[in-house]
């Protein structure tokens, strides 16, 4: 008997769960908003010093070309510097009710680096009930409500920074599309490198282009899918 439940066991993780989803114990929940936003900056989760473990490894950031990683001390290209989001921190869904992405998030309101690389799992409400996405934290901002998850896609519009993307790619100076919500068609992210492209259409496929959907969350443990894509464990 003990044999039979053991075999079963081990079955339903590898048959079930390619990405295990495991709840952090004494992790934060809730309900909150989301936003979308693609600036091209250094996300400030690439900075050490706004870590929780200030001798951990912060967010990984990139040069221009948004591939070759670039030192962690080298300033934000929206604050004069060289250093760029990495494409790779684009979304990707996993299948049609899981995706895998990265967020610049407040749980307090404004700048909150407090939960730098934590790993949540958005659930979403409304029209995408029944479709999660797990992100990492990368980024904060001043403008965020708490309990707000900017979900960096590509083409979602650049906000308050508009100078990344324009000195990254010649995006036009406010970015492309609207400077808030950004291009609005998936025939529109042809405007964007081909590079970010697969994670502009994300918003439409996905996400149904469905704007600002609330969510549910729940803090999670990182799964190494998502650390081997940012580089930060929290
Ligand atoms: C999507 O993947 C997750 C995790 O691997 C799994 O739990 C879920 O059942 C999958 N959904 C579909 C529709 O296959
Ligand atoms: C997506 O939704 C917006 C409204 O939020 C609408 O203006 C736009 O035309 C829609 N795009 C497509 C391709 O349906």
């Amino acid at each position: 008997m003990k044999l039979l439940l053991i075999t079963l066991t081990v079955y339903y993780t590898v048959e079930v769960s390619s990405i295990s989803l495991t709840p952090l114990e004494n992790g934060i929940t809730g309900t909150g908003k989301t936003t979308r936003y693609w600036d091209c900056c250094k996300p400030s989760c690439g900075w050490a010093e706004n870590l929780r473990d200030k001798s951990g490894t912060p967010i990984r950031t990139c040069k221009k070309d948004g591939t070759t990683t670039a030192g962690t001390s080298v300033q934000s290209a929206c604050a004069g510097g060289e250093s760029y989001t990495c494409n790779d921190q684009q979304p990707r869904a996993i299948n049609s009710t899981l995706a895998l992405g990265f967020v610049a998030a407040s749980f307090t309101g404004g700048v909150d680096t407090n939960m730098c690389c934590a790993c949540i799992l958005l659930s979403f409400e409304g029209e995408l009930q029944g479709k999660k996405m797990l992100v990492q934290v990368t980024n904060t901002g001043s403008d965020l409500s708490s309990n707000h998850f900017d979900i960096a896609i590509p083409g979602g519009g650049v906000g308050i920074f508009t100078q990344g993307c324009s000195s990254q790619w010649g995006a036009p100076s406010n970015g492309w599309g609207q400077q808030y919500g950004g291009v609005a068609s998936a025939d529109e992210c042809s405007q964007l490198p081909d590079a970010l492209q697969t994670g502009c259409k994300f918003r439409f496929e996905f996400l149904l282009n469905v704007s600002n959907p609330s969510v549910k969350f729940e803090q999670v443990q990182c799964p190494s899918e998502i650390v081997d894509i940012s580089g930060c464990t929290y």
